[in-house]
Parts: C-alpha cells; sequence; structure tokens
C-alpha cells in the first residue's frame, strides 16, 4: 500500500526538526510530551510527524483523537502481517483485523479477561501468590531495580495464567526477550542474527504451547485463561483457527507486559517520593485483611486503584496510539484525509486534557475516589477505545492493584517503606513511556 506523505495533503503542517532517515524520532526520544504539546501549540490539532524510516502520519489531538478509534473508515492493518518489521508477530493477531474477522478473533478470545471470566480462572489466587512469591525476594535486596521488578512480575503472571510451571518460568523469560529484542526489527534472517533467534524462540514457544493445548483439550478444561482462550468461540459459535490460537497466545505477553510493569513502577516512583500518599496507601490496604482475590473485591482499595488510574493519565504509555490507515475519506478537525493517509490519536493531550482534569500535570488521586460513578471509556483512554480497546483492561487494572497491595503489606510488615532522594526521574519515552530503567528505590524505616 502507498501511504500518503506531507506532499500528498500540504495543507496539513509539518512538526519542524525531522532528521533525514530518522525523521522526528530524536526529539520524541528525548521528551515526546513536550514535543507533542508543543506541536499542538504551535501547529494547531493536526500535525505530520515523521516516526523514521519513511513512516509518516497525522497526529490528530485534542477530543475528536477518539473519532480515530471508533469509525468505519479506517483500518488496523498498518502493522499488518506484510510489515517486515513486525508482520511476522502481528500476523493472525486480534490487533491487526477489523470488522467480522476482528469480532471473531476477540469474541473467542475474550471471556478470560472479563471481570467474571478472571474470577472463575481464579486469577486472584494466581496473583497474590506470584506477588508474594516475587516480593518476598526484596528481603534480600538493599535497594530495588523498581522496573526489572515488575517487568518479571508483569511477564511471568502471563505465563502463570496460561499455566506455565513456576519452575519454567526463567526459560519463558529468556525465550520471551528473544522473541522481542530492540534488534529483531531488523528484517534479516541469517543464522545468529537477532531476527533469526526470534523466529526460532517462536518455535520453541509454540512447542510448549502444543503440550499445554493438548492438555487442555484432553481435559475440557473451560475455566483457566488457557483453556477458555482454546475453547473459547465468538456469538456465532466460531472459534480461532490452529495459527491464530498460537499468534494471539504469543502476543499476550507483548501487550500485556511492558505496559503493565511501566505504569506499576509509576506507582512505586510516587509512593517512594510523598509520604503521605505513602501513609494513605498504607492504612487502607492494612485496614483489610487480605489483598483482594476477586475484581470486585478491588473496591475495598479505592485509592489503590485511584493511584493505578492517575500514574497512567500522567504517563500514558502509549502517547500515540498504534495508528491506523484510511480507507475511505475521513474527515476529523474539519479536514478529510484520503484513502492511505495514516493517522495516530493523540493519547497524551486526552489523558491530560485541563476541561476533564485540572492541574493536568499534578498527580492527585481524588480526582478518582470522590467520584461516585465507574469511569467512563473515555477515562480510561489509555487503553485505547472502540473496538481494539484494550482487551486485558480488567487484568490489567486488577495486577497493579494486587501487587501493590502485597507490596504494601509486606513493607507496612516490616516496618519499612521505599524512599527515592534527587530530581524527579524523567520518563524514557519510545517506543512506551516508562520510567529509566535503572532507577533504584531504597527502603527506609517508616516513621
Ligand atoms: C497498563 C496496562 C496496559 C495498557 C496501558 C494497555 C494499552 C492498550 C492499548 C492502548 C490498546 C489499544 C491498541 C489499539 O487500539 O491499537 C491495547 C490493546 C490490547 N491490549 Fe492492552 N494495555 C495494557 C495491558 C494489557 C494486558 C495486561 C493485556 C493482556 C495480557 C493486554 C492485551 C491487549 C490486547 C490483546 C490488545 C488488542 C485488542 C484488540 O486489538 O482488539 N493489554 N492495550
Amino acid at each position: 500500500m502507498a501511504k500518503l506523505t506531507p506532499k500528498d495533503l500540504p495543507n496539513i503542517p509539518v512538526a519542524p526538526g525531522a532528521w533525514p532517515i530518522i525523521g522526528h524520532l530524536p526529539s520524541m526520544m528525548k521528551n515526546q510530551f513536550s514535543f507533542l504539546l508543543k506541536q499542538e501549540e504551535d501547529l494547531g490539532p493536526l500535525f505530520w510527524v515523521h516516526s523514521g524510516f519513511g513512516q509518516w502520519s497525522v497526529v490528530v489531538t485534542g477530543k475528536p483523537a477518539h473519532k480515530v478509534m471508533k469509525n468505519k473508515e479506517t483500518r488496523s492493518d498498518v502493522m499488518g502481517e506484510d510489515d517486515p518489521v513486525t508482520g511476522y508477530i502481528t500476523a493472525n493477531t486480534v490487533s491487526i483485523h477489523d470488522g467480522a474477522p476482528h469480532r471473531r478473533i476477540r469474541g473467542s478470545m475474550q471471556a478470560p479477561f472479563t471481570p467474571k471470566g478472571m474470577t472463575a480462572a481464579k486469577i486472584g489466587e494466581v496473583l497474590q501468590q506470584l506477588a508474594e512469591q516475587h516480593i518476598s525476594r526484596w528481603k534480600d535486596k538493599q535497594e530495588l531495580t523498581i522496573l526489572n521488578e515488575t517487568s518479571e512480575f508483569a511477564l511471568d503472571i502471563i505465563f502463570r495464567m496460561l499455566g506455565v510451571e513456576n519452575l519454567d518460568l526463567p526459560q519463558w523469560r529468556k525465550k520471551y526477550n528473544q522473541f522481542i529484542g530492540p534488534f529483531t526489527i531488523i528484517p534479516i534472517d541469517l543464522p545468529g542474527t537477532p531476527r533469526r533467534k526470534s523466529i526460532k524462540s517462536v518455535e520453541w514457544m509454540d512447542k510448549q504451547f502444543a503440550k499445554m493445548i493438548e492438555r487442555v483439550r484432553e481435559t475440557g478444561d473451560k475455566d483457566t485463561m488457557l483453556g477458555a482462550i482454546v475453547h473459547g468461540t465468538d456469538e456465532d459459535g466460531q472459534g480461532l483457527t490452529e495459527e491464530e490460537l498460537y499468534a494471539n497466545l504469543r502476543i499476550l505477553g507483548l501487550a500485556g507486559h511492558e505496559t503493565t510493569a511501566a505504569t506499576v513502577a509509576w506507582m512505586f516512583i510516587h509512593l517512594a517520593r510523598d509520604k503521605q500518599l505513602w501513609s494513605e496507601i498504607r492504612d487502607e490496604v492494612m485496614a483489610q485483611e487480605a489483598p483482594p482475590t476477586s475484581p470486585k473485591e478491588m473496591a475495598l482499595f479505592p485509592k489503590v486503584e485511584a493511584l493505578f488510574r492517575e500514574v497512567l493519565r500522567l504517563y500514558p504509555v502509549l502517547c500515540l496510539l498504534t495508528p491506523r490507515r484510511v480507507e475511505e475519506p475521513f474527515e476529523v478537525h474539519g479536514v478529510t484525509l484520503p484513502k492511505d493517509t495514516i493517522v495516530a490519536a493523540n493519547l497524551l493531550s486526552l489523558s491530560r486534557d485541563p476541561e476533564e482534569y485540572p492541574s493536568p500535570e499534578t498527580l492527585d488521586i481524588s480526582r478518582w475516589t470522590e467520584r461516585e460513578r465507574s469511569p467512563r471509556p473515555s477515562e480510561a483512554v489509555q487503553f485505547g477505545g472502540g473496538p481494539h480497546f484494550c482487551l486485558g483492561y480488567h487484568l490489567a487494572v486488577f495486577e497493579g492493584v494486587v501487587y501493590t497491595v502485597v507490596a504494601t503489606r509486606y513493607l507496612a510488615q516490616a516496618g519499612l517503606r521505599l524512599s527515592h532522594k534527587g530530581d524527579f526521574p524523567t520518563p524514557s519515552y519510545m517506543p512506551l513511556t516508562r520510567p529509566p530503567s535503572k532507577l533504584q528505590l531504597q527502603f527506609e524505616r517508616d516513621e
């Protein structure tokens, strides 16, 4: 498909400062927040950005960005199976389809991701056990490299939910990191190259999945997460093909790992820097006898859940939604974008919209605790919107709450808290917004 560039649509301004070949990547890597805010201020709500290697997209800012996520005119196939960089990972997955095929794939997978399905699959117990196992290792540590801690947990929990045994987790982690390692995007498949290692890891994971799938087929298990996906069907009784089953099992780690890990790490950074916030969260956690065992019981921890939502609002993991391709003329901000324009919704602008969130740069958990209603979909925009809204939304919130409750209990029982001195850490931005990977938090006595 011939994607459009600014030459095809000269009426839309181009963000200044693009380098040859790498485009705006350096500016976005340095500070994607200020880059996007500045373009909006100087150029208005629509502007062209070059994300490197010829990838031009029109960024849509402000409330009309919601329309990019929910419309009949755009398609999600930009990083589809023909893409030499990601195609071998995205082929057959839920993310690159639209319309009937998307409804079938998503419909077949969704049961274990609903609060009811998570309760049936006893996800709460698995989460609590694994969180306790991970956090008990803190006793041997002088300080915590917080993103390492949360990343390892977020990846392990996906494998555990799919039925991987505890002892096999280190091997799965190793293979998974080879699967998605940063240099795998170089599409050279020769012995020893990162791409070849990635393909070998896919073969390894698929072999393990095959054994696990055979087991749930034999037992007829429909309750565990794996069982529910393997036996899942849409409303018309249609399920996943074998290729779709394996591809979507593999992609769960990618979609649900760094995203949740970054968010939970921000929670601990704020808890380490703000004693008042720590006392409020600690008191709420210690007022209950145990961590929540089901999504319903999260209601007992409103401040912990609010902290999850508030850090995600401040640091949306994806500042720009995965781009969409215009299939039929698409009108936004009064401009009609023609077929094959690539559009990206600016989630950062929605997440820090001052009309919705007064003093949007301030962390304030009372934005969530003082409401008498559940958050609306538009208030969970960091998870996208429309038909591709994050499948793991309920799971991610539950995971963040259980991990934080277990960690807070551990610290409070030991008379400790976490602390971080010095300047507030600057996020890293590409490809996801996350805290610095080497950032360390210290343990101190909780006075
Ligand atoms: C804080 C944590 C998370 C954030 C911020 C997040 C964010 C997102 C976003 C923005 C999308 C929409 C992409 C689009 O429209 O193109 C998405 C889709 C998706 N997410 Fe998440 N996610 C999180 C956690 C998870 C978890 C834990 C899982 C599962 C293990 C998961 C699985 C998925 C899947 C399968 C999709 C594709 C849905 C579809 O295309 O229909 N995510 N996520």
